[in-house]
């Protein structure tokens, strides 16, 4: 039993060390680009001229590997932090909890959004399930905000971690679209704290009238 531990933890450390080297090999600010890169594998999300937002962009490696799909579209690019210019994307600089950056964001947006995704995390606190709950805060907030901006074929992308408001995130997602999955990349940083961190991968149009 122990010596499976070891070698699974032996497993996810190589993997890990994989996807870190391999980001530096085809250029991605952070080793994020693969989780989305498997969505997309098995979603088939990304497609030329959509309209995309990306929430907790910085670095970018996100809005990297949109960019090179989606060169004559939209991609808007927002985090705290300010990022190495990308290609095709637009950049807004703000707090997405804000109300000016949400305004920002729809000014931007001159039609629906295909794609919204969001990426956000707090600085985790190395309280398990602090850290959740935040992270889980913004990921509802992404959620409502996107009822607004998404198109009714869009889809919805976020990170969850598995927490107590796991199933809460789960239940809203229901709620606003027609069909939620929950999806872990194996380049998912499932160690991180003894999270599982997972994406809500939401297609299909949603179902306004019954949001609460
Ligand atoms: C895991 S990183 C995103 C990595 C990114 N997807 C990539 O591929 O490079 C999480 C990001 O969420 C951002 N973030 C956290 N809270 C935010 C907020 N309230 N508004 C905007 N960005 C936020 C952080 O600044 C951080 O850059």
């Amino acid at each position: 039993m122990k010596k499976n531990r070891i070698s699974k933890n032996w497993i996810n450390k190589q993997k890990r060390d994989i996807y870190v080297r391999q980001s530096k090999v085809d250029g991605y600010r952070a080793r994020s680009a693969y989780k989305l890169i498997e969505i997309d594998k098995k979603f088939k999300i990304f497609k030329n001229k959509m309209t995309i937002l990306d929430i907790g962009a910085s670095p970018g490696s996100w809005s990297q590997y949109v960019s090179k799909i989606v060169t004559n579209g939209k991609i808007i690019s927002v985090d705290l932090k300010k990022m190495e210019k990308i290609n095709n994307t637009i950049q807004i600089i703000g707090d997405f909890t804000n109300s000016n950056t949400q305004d920002q964001i729809k000014n931007k947006l001159t039609s629906k959004a295909e794609v919204v995704m969001s990426d956000m995390a707090v600085n985790t606190t190395g309280v398990k399930n602090l850290d959740s709950i935040q992270t889980g805060e913004l990921c509802k907030e992404a959620m409502i905000f996107s009822k607004d901006v998404i198109s009714s074929d869009g889809f919805f992308i976020s990170k969850i971690f598995m927490g107590s408001s796991f199933n809460e995130i789960v239940a809203l997602g229901k709620k606003i679209f027609k069909e939620v999955k929950v999806f872990k990349p194996q380049s998912s940083r499932k160690y991180l704290l003894n999270f599982k961190e997972s994406y809500i991968n939401d297609y299909g149009s949603y179902k306004r009238s019954t949001y609460l």
